[in-house]
C-alpha cells in the first residue's frame, strides 16, 4: 500500500467517525490530496472544500472535525488552515513504510495492473526498406520502445509494429538499377548502403536518359503484378535492410512483434476503398479518388490517384481495421514525427466519418519534434546525415575512452561501454518532452555530471558498491531500525520513491517518457545529495546502518526500474 492509501485510509476512517452516514472511499480521498508546494504546509493536504458538497458543511469546519480524529502510525500531526488539512508525516514511519513496500517486490514499484485484459499496439521505428536509419529515427524508436515497456508494466497486452515502408514506385526504379549495373555480392557486402548507392546513379543517369523512367516504372508494375524475379529482388532488397537495422536494433535493445508494412496491405485495401464510396465519402477530384474534409479544415485526403494508385493514407486505414480485427485494440499509438500531423489527422477523421469512432477513439499520434546535431539541422539534400549506426559506435567508442580513465580495472569494459555510451544516447532523447526539438551534442551526453544518462547509470552503480560494500563488511538489512531516518535529504529520497507509481501513470496516460527519464533523475539527485551528508556504514549503529542500507538499496531497485522503462541499461559497475 503507498503513502497515499495509507492516509486516504486514516481520514476515511475519520470522516466516518465525524459524519454520520458518509461514505466516502478511500480511493475518493486518495484521489484528492495533494502535494503542497511548501513543506512547511505539511507532506500532503486534503482541499476539504472538494467534500463540502457531499458532507454539506463548510470546509473549515470539516477540516477542523477530521483533525483530532486523524490519528494513525504514519500521520505524526496534522494542521487546520482554512479549508485545507495539512498532514505532517511520521518521518520514521514513511521511510520504513516506503522502503519496505519497495524491497518486497524488487523490479516492481510503480507496476500496475490497470491495463489487464486490455491491449495497446504500438506503431514505431517503421523504417523505409533501402534507406539507412538515421538518427532523425531514434526518437520513433526509443519513445515507442519506452512507451511499449511502461504499458507492458501496467499489465496491458501490447504489441510493438514496425509498419515498414516497403511500397512505391521507387522500387521499381531499384530494382532497374540493379538489373542494370548491380551485382550481388556488393549489395549484400555493402548492405543498404549498396543500394542507396544504386539508387543515387539511377537518378543522375535518368537526367541524362528520360527512358529510364519508364523502364523503373515497368519494373514497379512487375512488382504490382508479383512477378516472380522482381518479387526476388524487392523481397531480397527488405531482407537486407531488415538485416542491416538488427544490427542498430540489437545495440538498443529494440524488438518488434509485427513487421507486417505496408505491403502487407496490398490486397486488403479494396474493401477499404469500397466501404468509403458505399458510405459516399468519396468525391473524384480531376480524375482521383479523394475524401472531402473541407468541414474540418483540413485539405482532401487523395485515396487512390488517377491511375488507380493506393497511397500512403490508403494503406494506413487498410492497417487500422487490420489492427482493430487482429488485436482488438483498446489504443493504437503512432509514434511519429511531428511533420505527419495532418496525414494522421485526416486518417482519423475519415475513420470517424466512416462511422468507426468507437474504435478509432483509441487511436492516436504520438508527436516528436525533430533532432539536430551539434547545432546543425539534418539536410539529405546538403549531405548532411547522421546514421544512427555510426552515431552509437561512436558514443560506445567515447564511454570506452571514459572508462580507461577513471576506472581502468574495470572487468567487461566492452560490456559497460555499451550500456553508457547507448544509454547516453538515448537518455539524451528521453530527456525532453517529446514535442520539442532536440540539438545532439556530444558533451552534454557523456557527460557525468547534470542530468544525463551516465549521472543516473553513474548513481545507480554507486547503490550497488554501498551495497557490496556492507556485504564484504557483513552489514546486513536485517532489524532494521528507521527512527533516526528524519532528516531532509532521507524525506527528499523517500518522497520521489513514493511518487513514482504515480509519474509512471502520468507518463504512460500522456505517452510521454520523458516523466520518468526526469524523475528518476531527480531521485539519482536526491540520492547523492543524501550519501555526500550522511555516513551510511556506521559499525556501532547496526539497527541505524541496516536502514540505511535498505533505503540504498530501494533507491538502487528504483532507479533501475526508471531506466528500464525508458530503455537504459544500469551497470552495477562503472
Ligand atoms: N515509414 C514512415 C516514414 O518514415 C513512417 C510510418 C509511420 N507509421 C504509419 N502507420 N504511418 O515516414
Amino acid at each position: 500500500m503507498d503513502m497515499k492509501q495509507i492516509i486516504a485510509k486514516a481520514i476515511a476512517d475519520a470522516a466516518l467517525e465525524c459524519f454520520e452516514g458518509c461514505s466516502l472511499t478511500c480511493e475518493e480521498i486518495a484521489a484528492m490530496l495533494e502535494l503542497p508546494p511548501d513543506k512547511k504546509m505539511g507532506d500532503f493536504a486534503l482541499p476539504c472544500f472538494r467534500l463540502a458538497k457531499t458532507l454539506r458543511k463548510g470546509p473549515p469546519m470539516i477540516a477542523a472535525a477530521l483533525a483530532p480524529k486523524c490519528a494513525c502510525e504514519t500521520i505524526d500531526h496534522v494542521e487546520v488552515v482554512g479549508g485545507y488539512l495539512n498532514i505532517f508525516l511520521s518521518r520514521s514511519c514513511l521511510a520504513k513504510n516506503i522502503v519496505e513496500a519497495v524491497l518486497a517486490n524488487p523490479g516492481r514499484w510503480g507496476s500496475s495492473t490497470v491495463g489487464e485484459g486490455k491491449t495497446v499496439c504500438l506503431d514505431y521505428s517503421s523504417i523505409n526498406i533501402a534507406k539507412r536509419f538515421h538518427i532523425g529515427h531514434l526518437s520513433t524508436t526509443m519513445i515507442g520502445h519506452a512507451l511499449k515497456r511502461i504499458y507492458d508494466f501496467n499489465g496491458y497486452k501490447t504489441v510493438g509494429i514496425n509498419h515498414l515502408g516497403d511500397w512505391g514506385s521507387q522500387f521499381g526504379k531499384m530494382v532497374a538499377a540493379y538489373k542494370l549495373w548491380g551485382n550481388r555480392e556488393e549489395v549484400e557486402r555493402g548492405g543498404v548502403q549498396a543500394m542507396v548507392d544504386l539508387y543515387v546513379r539511377f537518378h543522375a543517369e535518368a537526367e541524362k536518359d528520360p527512358s529510364l523512367d519508364d523502364l523503373g516504372r515497368s519494373w514497379f508494375k512487375k512488382i504490382e503484378d508479383g512477378d516472380a524475379e522482381a518479387l526476388e529482388i524487392f523481397s531480397w532488397f527488405k531482407a537486407v535492410t531488415l538485416k542491416d537495422t538488427q544490427r542498430v536494433y540489437d545495440l538498443l535493445g529494440v524488438s518488434f512483434d509485427s513487421y507486417n508494412g505496408e505491403a502487407f496491405y496490398n490486397d486488403k485495401m479494396e474493401p477499404v476503398v469500397a466501404e468509403l464510396r458505399e458510405k459516399n465519402l468519396l468525391v473524384e477530384s480531376q480524375g482521383a479518388q479523394v475524401v472531402n474534409l473541407d468541414s474540418y479544415n483540413m485539405p482532401p485526403a487523395l485515396v487512390l490517384r488517377s491511375d488507380g494508385a493506393t497511397l500512403y493514407i490508403t494503406r494506413d486505414l487498410a492497417a487500422a481495421f487490420y489492427r482493430h480485427n487482429e488485436y482488438k485494440f483498446d489504443k493504437c499509438l503512432y509514434v511519429v514525427a511531428y511533420q505527419q500531423n495532418l496525414h494522421f489527422k485526416q486518417l482519423f477523421k475519415i475513420l470517424d466519418l466512416m462511422g468507426h469512432g468507437d474504435w478509432s477513439k483509441g487511436m492516436e499520434h504520438v508527436a516528436f519534434g525533430m533532432v539536430s546535431y551539434e547545432g546543425r539541422a539534418l539536410s539529405t539534400r546538403e549531405g548532411f546525415v547522421v546514421y544512427l549506426e555510426d552515431l552509437l559506435n561512436k558514443a560506445i567508442e567515447k564511454a570506452r575512452e571514459i572508462i580507461e580513465e577513471k576506472s581502468p580495472n574495470l572487468p567487461n569494459k566492452d560490456e559497460v561501454a555499451r550500456q553508457i555510451g547507448v544509454g547516453a544516447v538515448v537518455y539524451f532523447d528521453l530527456h525532453n518532452d517529446r514535442i520539442k526539438d532536440i540539438d545532439f551534442c556530444w558533451d552534454r551526453a557523456l557527460s557525468f555530471e547534470g542530468e544525463t544518462g551516465p549521472y543516473v547509470q553513474y548513481t545507480h552503480a554507486r547503490c550497488c558498491s554501498v551495497l557490496r560494500k556492507a556485504e564484504a563488511a557483513s552489514m546486513t538489512m536485517e532489524n532494521a531500525d528507521f527512527s533516526g531516518m528524519t532528516d531532509d535529504e532521507a524525506l527528499d529520497v523517500l518522497m520521489l520513491i513514493a511518487r513514482f507509481p504515480e509519474i509512471v501513470r502520468k507518463a504512460m496516460d500522456a505517452n510521454e517518457p520523458s516523466m520518468i527519464t526526469r524523475h528518476t533523475t531527480s531521485l539519482a539527485q536526491a540520492y547523492n545529495k543524501y550519501y555526500f551528508e550522511h555516513r551510511i556504514m556506521d559499525e556501532n549503529d547496526a539497527a541505524g546502518t541496516a536502514a540505511r542500507l535498505a533505503l540504498t538499496s530501494a533507491v538502487r531497485d528504483v532507479i533501475k526500474t526508471g531506466l528500464y522503462l525508458i530503455g537504459v541499461e544500469a551497470p552495477e559497475r562503472m
